[in-house]
């Protein structure tokens, strides 16, 4: 194993570090443009970004990563960039998921799988059932995924289970539809990241970010290295989250 950068936890027990951090990674386009490469350098590069960000996730107690791999909407990329993103995809379904097994990580590929091809859908059968038992870390990867989609996937069950009369319709509660939603084996979010200059959500994870902490910076994906995330992940452990309560009963409840 490598050695790696943790974080000094200034929270006096508060809540120190997310355990679930999900991030969209933005700017590879811009990042290879720059450097007068073409835009697939710049994913590649970031292939790299996501390997250091699994150790670095490993070293902070981050027990659940889920990175935005590829929307519903980048099929309308030029068909190139599409193709090279699969091979991608692929390749490191191919070359990673040994070295991810032996650190105990436990890979998930979630979204609307049936639009793979053969070959990524059966790397994605052989990778999640290789990891399935480890525990250290979680790593999620959305993959023509959409949560609009999402959310409408999961009405879909709920309708025929109550057609079905395996669910009464009175009660479906909040909780209904988020153990039917595709990340129902993860825990929401407490942190959102998106690099790359945007602020928005860009149709991630819609129902399960209701109550992350937001966190937005100008770096590109490529250049976001081991200092960018401990920034970001600083700047969490400084965030009073109330969900819904006054500032004074939260300090109230964290001094009790
Ligand atoms: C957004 O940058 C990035 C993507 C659409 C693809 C992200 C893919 C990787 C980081 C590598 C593969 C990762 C895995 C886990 C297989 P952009 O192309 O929109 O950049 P731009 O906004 O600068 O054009």
């Amino acid at each position: 194993m490598l050695s790696f950068r943790r974080l000094k936890d200034t929270s006096g027990g508060g809540h120190p570090m997310p355990l679930h951090v999900a991030v969209i990674m933005d700017g590879n386009g811009r990042w290879a443009r720059k450097r007068g490469l073409p835009r697939i350098a710049g994913h590649r590069r970031g292939m790299e970004v996501v390997r250091k960000l699994v150790r670095l996730c490993g070293e902070n107690g981050v027990k659940y990563l889920t990175l935005f791999a590829f929307s519903s909407e980048n099929w309308r990329r030029p068909a190139r960039e599409v193709q090279l993103l699969m091979d991608l995809f692929a390749s490191a379904l191919e070359n990673e998921v040994k070295k991810l097994h032996d650190n105990d990580v436990k890979l998930h590929i979630i979204g609307d799988l049936d639009r793979f091809g053969e070959r990524i859908t059966s790397l994605i059968k052989d990778a999640e059932s290789l990891t399935s038992n480890n525990q250290s870390l979680t790593l999620t990867i959305a993959a023509n995924y959409g949560g609009r989609w999402d959310i409408a996937q999961a009405c879909q069950k709920i309708v025929k289970q109550v057609q079905s009369g395996e669910l009464d319709d009175q009660a479906i509660t909040e909780e209904t539809v988020g153990s039917l939603l595709c990340t129902h084996f993860l825990p929401e979010p407490d942190l959102f990241i998106r690099t790359g200059g945007e602020q928005r959500l860009s149709n991630y994870l819609l129902w399960q970010l209701a109550y992350a902490e937001l966190y937005f910076t100008d770096v590109l994906w490529p250049d976001f290295d081991d200092e960018e995330f401990l920034a970001a992940l600083q700047g969490f452990s400084k965030r009073q989250r109330r969900f819904g309560q006054t500032g004074e009963q939260v300090g109230q409840a964290t001094n009790a």
